[in-house]
């Protein structure tokens, strides 16, 4: 699977829209991990071991950094601002955390058997199984997380936040990127 990140479609004056550009970014490395951990653990082709490796360099490096926009910029200005008409989306945001951490062994172990992969050039059959498993699992709790964020948070967060909440959370976005890729 060809990998390509591209120009963001969102600037930095809608800093939600950036987080679904990251989303369609997981969507995508996650598509490619699910690719190769169909093939049983045969032998890696060329594009295969680009493919997978970009992808576990993508769940390591940038991944945590759309995390940490949710968690530190994000959901703590739509608890501060409050309000009943957010009220939904507020009582999702510990549940969104929750999932973050929920996820990390299950992307710590799909990193070590795809780095197994690429080393090896192949996995056992338990191994590939293993592999299959996780990102499976990490697939279906993403399809579900980014769902309720993109219907539910972002919405919410974009009526609730002023201009001045979205200019500082995209300065602190833009931080965490200069601060380490
Ligand atoms: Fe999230
Ligand atoms: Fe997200």
């Amino acid at each position: 699977m060809p990998v390509q990140i591209g120009a963001p479609a969102h600037s930095f004056s809608d800093p939600t829209g950036l987080l679904s550009d990251c989303h369609r970014r997981i969507e995508m490395f996650l598509g490619a991990l699910e690719a190769v951990a169909s093939g049983g653990g045969a032998r890696l082709t060329e594009e295969g071991a680009r493919s997978l490796a970009a992808a576990l360099r993508y769940f390591r490096e940038a991944a945590p950094k759309h995390n940490a926009d949710e968690e530190e910029s994000l959901f703590p200005r739509m608890r501060r601002i409050g309000g009943p008409e957010a009220a939904a989306a507020l009582a999702r945001l510990a549940a969104l955390e929750d999932e973050h951490r929920w996820a990390e062994p299950l992307h710590a172990e799909a990193d070590r058997l795809g780095q197994r992969y690429l080393a090896e050039g192949r996995l056992t059959a338990a191994e590939a199984e293993a592999l299959r498993d996780t990102v499976g699992r990490l697939a279906a709790m993403y399809r579900e997380h980014i769902r309720m964020e993109e219907e539910v948070v972002f919405p919410a967060a974009v009526r609730m936040l002023a201009p001045e909440d979205k200019a500082a959370m995209a300065r602190e976005m833009a931080g965490r990127r200069r601060a380490g890729g």
